[in-house]
């Protein structure tokens, strides 16, 4: 028996928002029952070269919340990216809506407010957060019950969030043919990885999973959408029956021939403050660079 209040008969509409600068894939999750949605990893636009922040992606969201009369009850971050900044202040700021994330997310503030030698006014608690959900919290989207569950690995506040038969993975997973996320940011771990991916794969066969990004792997089209039978059948890295230490061993030879992230100091910057830009010591916004620190 699952411990989790699963509900394979309510289905969700979900709205895709694809990002080509950083290979995010944004959600805009409506509950069948009413006018209330929950976001899933929004993404503000940087021109990082220019320091320049703008609000396309973000903007393109908030239409579509507004154009179909959406009520926003959720901005949940499935956990501190890496790759690209969070949205949320800006579409809570708009809309409304409770920013959620994994109550590890004070690991995440540890680490990083230690890298970027953060003073004692970066609170490492999570308090920037509205709601900071621990292994197996639900919570509602309008009448529709959505949970999460810890799936770490990737990096240790990561979580898969589930609302009716649709889960939304984060980085744990990638497309069948994209296998799965890099393990090797600070407290991150491939065998917690590969026990968080069964986590998933034990959801049922049915459940559609939506990717949080896909780089078109072979020249196929972009693609953000599967199920636990595809996964636990074809993923490149984990399907048909391979075991915890072939996952081990190819991901940590793999992650030591990827390359940085090339957003990765401005994206940890800010989403570890839950998307506020952090400010310098007379209120401007400003971002660090620590030499040779990460
Ligand atoms: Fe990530």
């Amino acid at each position: 028996m699952s411990p989790h209040p699963i509900r394979m008969d309510v289905r969700p509409e979900v709205k895709a928002f694809f990002d080509p600068a950083t290979n995010t894939i944004s959600y805009v999750v409506k509950d069948p029952g009413s006018a209330a949605c929950a976001v899933i990893d929004t993404v503000m636009d940087i021109d990082y070269a220019a320091g320049r922040i703008t609000y396309g992606h973000a903007d393109a969201m908030i239409a579509y919340i507004r154009e179909h009369g959406l009520e926003l009850e959720w901005i949940i971050e499935t956990h501190v990216h890496a790759d690209h900044l969070s949205a949320a202040p800006y579409i809570q700021g708009e809309l409304g809506g409770r920013i959620g994330i994994g109550d590890r997310i004070m690991v995440v503030q540890d680490t990083f407010g230690k890298i970027f030698n953060e003073g004692t006014e970066f609170q490492r608690d999570g308090s920037q957060f509205d709601a900071l959900f621990a292994d197996g919290d639900t919570y509602r989207v309008g009448g529709m019950q959505a949970f999460a569950i810890y799936t770490p690995g990737h990096t240790p506040a990561c979580m898969v969030h589930v609302m009716g038969d649709a889960a939304f993975v984060g980085d744990t997973l990638f497309m069948p043919d994209g296998g799965s996320a890099r393990a090797d940011f600070p407290g991150g771990d491939a065998g917690q990885l590969y026990d968080s991916i069964q986590k998933v794969l034990a959801l049922p066969d049915a459940m559609r999973l939506f990717m949080c990004h896909d780089y078109g792997p072979n020249g196929r089209d972009i693609a953000w959408e599967t199920t636990v039978a595809a996964e636990r059948e074809h993923n490149i890295h984990v399907g048909g029956g391979k075991t915890r230490e072939d996952f081990i061993r190819f991901r940590t030879e793999r992650d030591r021939q990827l390359a940085v992230p090339k957003l990765i100091i401005p994206s940890l910057q800010v989403n570890m403050r839950a998307g506020e830009i952090p400010r310098d010591k007379d209120g401007r916004p400003m971002l660090k660079v620590p030499v040779n620190g990460l």
